[in-house]
């Protein structure tokens, strides 16, 4: 029955405590600044904007979706395959309210999303859901083939009209480049990191230091 239904959250995930997601975002935002500040950022604004507009503000561009987190699994209340499976796993029932510390590994950027990239370790890929990377494949066709937790970010902003979903997608098909050895153009070295282009407006900053940011593995009802 419906009740029985909404026994199954939105998603699952590890939510970033909250003492720190404005560091986090501050750290994003801070990256946006300097980036649409670059003159081999500017050298592709069409791609973001569509036309031959000289500037774009990032910061503006992007908006933030609600409280930082890193989602595992997407249940739909239920609707979404394998729900029913994942929130019964052994491990979910095990860790659920427990304190985890995640690496972020890197910072991304497309027209559509700007993200962070979450680099699992063997614990947490416990929490990770066997098919979370086939689901995307219909999206990205080459994202079966990458590892397990390829796909694990956490969405710090996305363009109007833009779904947050879309932010895996996109890390997803940069992951895909760089398996296919495209390694991507050495941009700038930043403070934070190597910026690396993919072509068509996709950017990834990895990070010299990962952020590790508490969090807690718990779900979101909405
Ligand atoms: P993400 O994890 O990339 O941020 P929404 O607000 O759109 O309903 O999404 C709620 C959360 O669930 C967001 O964190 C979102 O993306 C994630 N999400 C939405 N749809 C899917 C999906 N089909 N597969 C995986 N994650 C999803």
């Amino acid at each position: 029955g419906p009740l029985e239904e909404m026994t199954l959250p939105l998603y699952f995930g590890w939510f970033l405590v909250s003492a720190v997601q404005d560091n986090v975002r501050c750290t994003a935002m801070d990256f946006l600044k300097t980036l649409d500040t670059l003159e081999v950022f500017k050298k592709h604004l069409n791609e973001f904007t569509g036309k031959a507009e000289k500037e774009v503000d990032l910061e503006q561009y992007f908006k933030a979706k609600g409280t930082l987190h890193c989602t595992t699994k997407f249940c739909d209340y239920g609707k979404a395959n394998g729900a029913k499976e994942y929130a019964e796993k052994q491990a979910v029932t095990d860790f659920y309210g427990s304190a985890f510390e995640l690496s972020l590994s890197a910072l991304f950027v497309t027209p559509r999303t700007v993200g962070a990239r979450v680099s699992l370790t063997e614990e947490q890929l416990l929490l990770w859901p066997d098919d979370a990377e086939k689901e995307a494949e219909s999206v990205v066709p080459a994202a079966a083939s990458l590892p397990l937790g390829s796909r694990a970010h956490v969405t710090l902003g996305c363009a109007e009209g833009v779904e947050a979903v879309q932010t895996g997608f996109d890390l997803l098909e940069i992951l895909a480049l760089q398996q296919a050895g495209q390694q991507g153009e050495v941009a700038e070295e930043m403070e934070l990191g190597t910026l690396a282009y993919f072509g068509e407006g996709r950017w990834l900053l990895s990070l010299r230091e990962p952020m590790r940011i508490p969090a807690f593995f718990s779900s979101f009802y909405g």
